[in-house]
């Protein structure tokens, strides 16, 4: 099944059909990629950022939260404890922090490549060089989502931000050899579905193999404060048209879809989504990590969300993977 332009457009205008969009997305997802969900354990290993973009309460002018970094030695740390808890997928995800330099970051992979796990990046915009000696010490993927492919939406909401070197990240980090993950946020204050369709084409051309899609929430410490929530419904549908183009990506059911409903990622899998990414930070640092407010899971420990997402995964008859879960194949 391949949508044009104009069908996507048709389909996110029109709420009549939704259950017959989702029913369509999970049995491709179904088809493609099976019934098994891969967990990635997520380290969130620094608020501090020197971005300024609109709708994140980690901007840097935000000068009411409280920041903090874990010390290089501390996030391989954690990243074993996320291994030995069964996770075959470690995330490091950060501000973006110069603090963390090539040769400091490089330190990290190799310590967590040691470890019997793949490991993921989403740590912003870098150099070439950066992402070859990334790739190199054996980082394997890369998430750094478009945001919005409307081109005067992402000059308002990223301040000082290009939106070409945001694809030339992309396309370097693919041409590296990594898996590339990407995606964007849906309801952002003046988004048109018209740009929402483009999105979705977008991942396919440039070649995405996960694509991460939530829905936009307002920060009171941001200039976007006073915008409305973006819809739920509309996230699950741009979504689940990305699993029926992509077919074979890894899909995330992500935090923020949980946020704004309790059921929000259970929902998702049935909807599309392959993967979960539970939060292995420990409690100290997880209500600092506050890019949008309401942020579930804030009070867990990592074993708590370890087991509460399990039982949520096997309540609806799916399965855990054991495998890396790349995307062609564990
Ligand atoms: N609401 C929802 N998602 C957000 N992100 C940043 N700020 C918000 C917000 N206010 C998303 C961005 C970023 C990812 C790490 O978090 O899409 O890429
Ligand atoms: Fe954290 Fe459910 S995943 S408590």
């Amino acid at each position: 099944m391949d949508f044009s332009r104009q069908e996507l457009i048709d389909i996110l205008k029109d709420d009549s059909r939704n259950d017959w969009l989702f029913e369509l997305a999970d049995r491709v997802r179904l088809e493609n990629v099976g019934d098994e969900v891969h967990l990635r354990g997520l380290i969130e290993f620094s608020n501090i950022c020197k971005c300024q973009c609109n709708y994140c309460g980690l901007r840097s002018s935000n000068k009411t939260i409280d920041r903090y970094r874990i010390e290089p030695d501390d996030i391989i740390f954690y990243a074993k404890k996320a291994v030995d808890m069964g996770y075959k997928t470690v995330v490091l995800q950060s501000g973006e922090d110069d603090f963390y330099s090539r040769e400091v970051m490089c330190e990290v992979i190799k310590g967590i490549k040691e470890l019997d796990c793949a490991l993921t990046l989403s740590i912003g915009e870098r150099s070439f060089e950066d992402y070859k000696a990334f790739k190199e010490c054996g980082a394997d993927r890369y998430l750094i989502r478009i945001e919005t492919t409307d081109r005067e939406l992402y000059k308002k909401m990223h301040p000082n931000m290009d939106f070409e070197n945001r694809v030339r990240c992309l396309k370097d980090l693919k041409n590296l050899g990594y898996e590339v993950g990407t995606g964007c946020l849906v309801g952002l204050p003046g988004q048109t579905i018209e740009s929402l369709a483009d999105d979705i084409l977008f991942f396919k051309e440039i070649g995405a193999d996960m694509v991460g899609i939530g829905p936009f929430i307002p920060h009171p410490q941001t200039p976007l404060k006073d915008c409305e929530n973006g819809s739920f419904t509309l996230a699950l549908k741009v979504m689940a048209l990305t699993r029926i183009l992509l077919k074979n990506v890894n899909i995330p059911a992500t935090t923020a879809m949980e946020t704004l409903n309790p059921n929000g990622r259970i929902i998702a899998l049935q909807s599309g989504a392959n993967v979960v990414m539970p939060n292995v930070t420990t409690k100290e640092f997880r209500a600092k990590y506050e890019i949008y407010p309401n942020k579930i899971c804030i009070n867990e420990e990592p074993s708590q969300c370890r087991n509460c997402i399990e039982g949520k995964i096997k309540s609806i008859s799916r399965t855990i993977s054991k495998g890396y879960g790349f995307r062609s194949n564990s």
